[in-house]
């Protein structure tokens, strides 16, 4: 068989389940080189070379690319750190590998005001209202706040404020969600305002889906929706996280969305693919560019922002069933040629499992914190039963987990997840379910609700008020 060099830039669950995906080609025998975050233990097991790099820093990455550079044929991005600070047009200047994840130039995901700007010009229809408070008008402290209210009389306070740069500041907040008051509101905004410009959007209300696509400059392939569930505990309670699970549904739409739905968002990512793109073809748009968040609304979809990667948890929905082989999927993508892929008539359930301090839970609920637990190590040996007795239709991907002296620890974020694979998204919950159920240890817990029959029929009934409004 073929043998091909793969670098892959990690952290995370999502990199695993790339890693994966790579080591299951049946056309190659792929050698992994992971840069990772922390000594993933399923990404030490497969890799070849394996080398942590805890900030993910652009040199020492290409340092680690350079040093194997004879023997790699490509290199594949998790996560948006490395890409929106230049990973690829590092590693493509210095070394002959070319990298599937955009350039900076072309990672949109670095600034959300360039990107409402970006909607604003070539899909309108889906930018909700917004505003953007730059510190560069700054007048004075009055002023600023005189503006902020007179914007927040406009939208009846109903907004979301969210910092230009992801990183920075206090992060996204919401109204209802992370504050209640104007003046709650103001302290939010200047939290974030001190780091730079702050956008005051509409709140929009709906039901969220992922809509994420493969890029090779030319043509772009929109991949199968997913659902995110974003907020820390059941019924959609408690702060944002990175996502505690996910799901997709047997084909390319989710249940509370129409055809039309989808239609749309394809419609808009083409568009802005196009503006980005120009003629012919783009090459600074390879990898998976649009990872969009959209909102379905009374008024269709809107968007609520842009990633430049591919979605965690929502890749890990889609690698495992993709029908063509992902090495291949790899080289179209290098040679412009990647015109559609296939993916198994399959539904598929991600759950997460998650340290005591996650999402504030052992503030929360201290009294189902088992104490004893805490720190110790995580025994990923029941789940791995599992995966065996049920052949494919469950995969183990530890995220923020270590590997130390043979045993593995959970860090501070999101554990491993479990994906269940079925042919409805029943049996694809009970199998992830049953997975994160056999995980032992470090205290860890999850969320139960992710897939629900009961969550999936409040979003469909949600979404059936909405569109008679
Ligand atoms: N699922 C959220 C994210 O990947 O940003």
């Amino acid at each position: 068989m073929e043998k091909v060099g793969i670098l892959v830039v990690s952290y995370g669950s999502r990199a695993a389940a790339m890693v994966d995906a790579f080591s299951r080609s049946e056309n190659y025998a792929a050698e992994i080189y992971v840069a990772d975050k922390q000594k993933n233990p399923f990404n030490v097991e497969k890799a070849k070379r394996h080398v942590v790099i805890p900030d993910l820093n652009v040199e020492e990455i290409c340092e680690f690319a350079k040093k194997y550079e004879d023997h790699i044929d490509f290199g594949m991005v998790g996560p948006e750190k490395p890409i929106i600070d230049g990973l690829r047009d590092v590693v493509e200047k210095e070394t002959r590998i070319p990298m599937i994840c955009p350039t900076k130039r072309y990672a949109i995901e670095g600034s959300k005001v360039a990107q409402r700007y970006l909607f604003q010009k070539v899909a309108p229809e889906v930018n909700p209202k917004f505003k953007v408070f730059d510190p560069k008008d700054y007048i004075s402290p009055g002023q600023v706040r005189k503006n902020l209210y007179a914007w927040l009389d406009e939208l009846d306070n109903k907004v979301a404020v969210k910092p230009d740069n992801p990183a920075a500041g206090k992060g996204v907040g919401v109204w209802g969600d992370h504050f209640n008051t104007r003046e709650q509101i103001f302290e939010h905004f200047l939290a974030n305002y001190e780091y730079g410009p702050v956008i005051i959007e509409e709140k929009i209300e709906g039901e969220e889906s992922s809509f994420q696509a493969f890029c090779d400059g030319k043509h772009l392939v929109p991949l199968p929706e997913t659902r995110d569930y974003k907020r820390a505990f059941d019924d959609d309670e408690g702060p944002n996280t990175g996502g505690m699970g996910s799901y997709k549904d047997v084909g390319a739409i989710l249940p509370f969305m129409t055809s039309a739905d989808r239609e749309k968002e394809i419609e808009i990512m083409n568009k802005i693919f196009k503006e980005l793109k120009g003629k012919g073809s783009n090459p600074g748009l390879r990898g998976i560019p649009f990872y969009g968040a959209f909102i379905h609304t009374s008024r269709g979809p809107k968007i609520l922002e842009n990633n430049s990667r591919p979605g965690d948890p929502e890749i890990q929905n889609l690698l495992p069933i993709l029908k063509d082989d992902f090495v291949d999927v790899c080289f179209k993508i290098l040679d412009g040629k990647l015109t559609r892929v296939e993916f198994e008539e399959k539904a598929t359930v991600v759950t997460y499992k998650v340290p005591p301090n996650y999402g504030g839970y052992a503030t929360v609920f201290p009294e189902r914190v088992n104490r004893n637990e805490v720190d110790k190590p995580v025994d990923l040996n029941g789940a791995h039963e599992l995966a065996e007795k049920y052949g494919n239709k469950i995969r183990i991907y530890p995220a923020s987990m270590e590997l130390r002296e043979g045993k593995t620890y959970a860090l501070k974020s999101r554990t491993v997840c479990v994906v269940g694979i079925g042919d409805d998204i029943q049996s694809a919950r009970d199998l992830s379910l049953e997975g994160i159920k056999a995980i032992r240890g470090g205290a860890l817990w999850h969320r139960n609700d992710i897939a629900s029959r009961e969550h999936i029929e409040k979003s469909v009934r949600h979404m059936k008020k909405l569109r008679t409004l």
